[in-house]
């Protein structure tokens, strides 16, 4: 037995090179990335957003496990950072682009989606209700980046602290934390 995933999006090579390029050091890691396509593949049709998109491995990840009915936003403030994204996966219909932050997207955003992968603090540590308004029941919300990270700022501990700490009492929510890959919690909107 071993936890080392049996696929891996064609494109991921490619982002991964660009991403160190530019110095960016933040995608999610191939284990994470493997449970987000096997979480995506069981949401044929779906709607999906990513919050924090980076430079878009995680997209990648998520792409594969989508079906062709699928769709997802992925939400990302840096242009420079998501320019790669867009670059790798600019081609695939599924996927729709948003240059923005993620705290005004969840003030215009509307409808229903059935996944939400968060990776920056607007709907992680900031407006978590605002994010599970949006979410169908049934949905999974995912987060990583719950185990310490070489990337996190100084003050940034309290943060995941309190946020596992709040997670069980949050309602319409059962979650599950992972202490797997980097850190995950894993939850659906019941
Ligand atoms: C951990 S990285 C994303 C990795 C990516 N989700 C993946 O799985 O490969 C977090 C990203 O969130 C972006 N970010 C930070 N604050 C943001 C905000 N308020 N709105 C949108 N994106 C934000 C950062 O620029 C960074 O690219």
């Amino acid at each position: 037995m071993h936890d080392v995933p049996y696929f891996r999006p064609p494109e991921l090579s490619g982002i991964l090179a660009d991403s160190a390029g530019i110095g960016f050091a933040m995608s999610c890691e191939d284990r994470t990335g493997s449970i987000l396509a096997t979480l995506a593949a069981s949401k044929p049709g779906g709607r999906f957003v990513e919050l924090g998109g980076g430079t878009g491995a995680g997209a990648a990840w998520l792409a594969m496990g989508m079906d062709a009915d699928a769709r997802l936003t992925t939400v990302e403030v840096d242009p420079a950072v998501q320019d790669i994204a867009r670059r790798h996966l600019g081609t695939d219909p599924r996927i729709e682009f948003v240059t923005a932050d993620a705290g005004d997207w969840l003030t215009e955003a509307t409808g229903t989606y059935d996944f939400a992968y968060v990776d920056c603090r607007p709907g992680k540590y900031l407006r978590l209700p605002d994010l599970l308004t949006l979410l169908a029941p049934g949905a999974l919300y995912v987060v990583d980046d719950m185990n310490p990270q070489p990337t996190w700022p100084d003050d940034h501990q309290p943060r995941v602290d309190g946020f596992l700490r709040d997670l069980p009492d949050v309602p319409n929510l059962r979650a599950t934390p992972m202490h797997w890959a980097s850190g995950l919690v894993i939850a659906a909107r019941t």
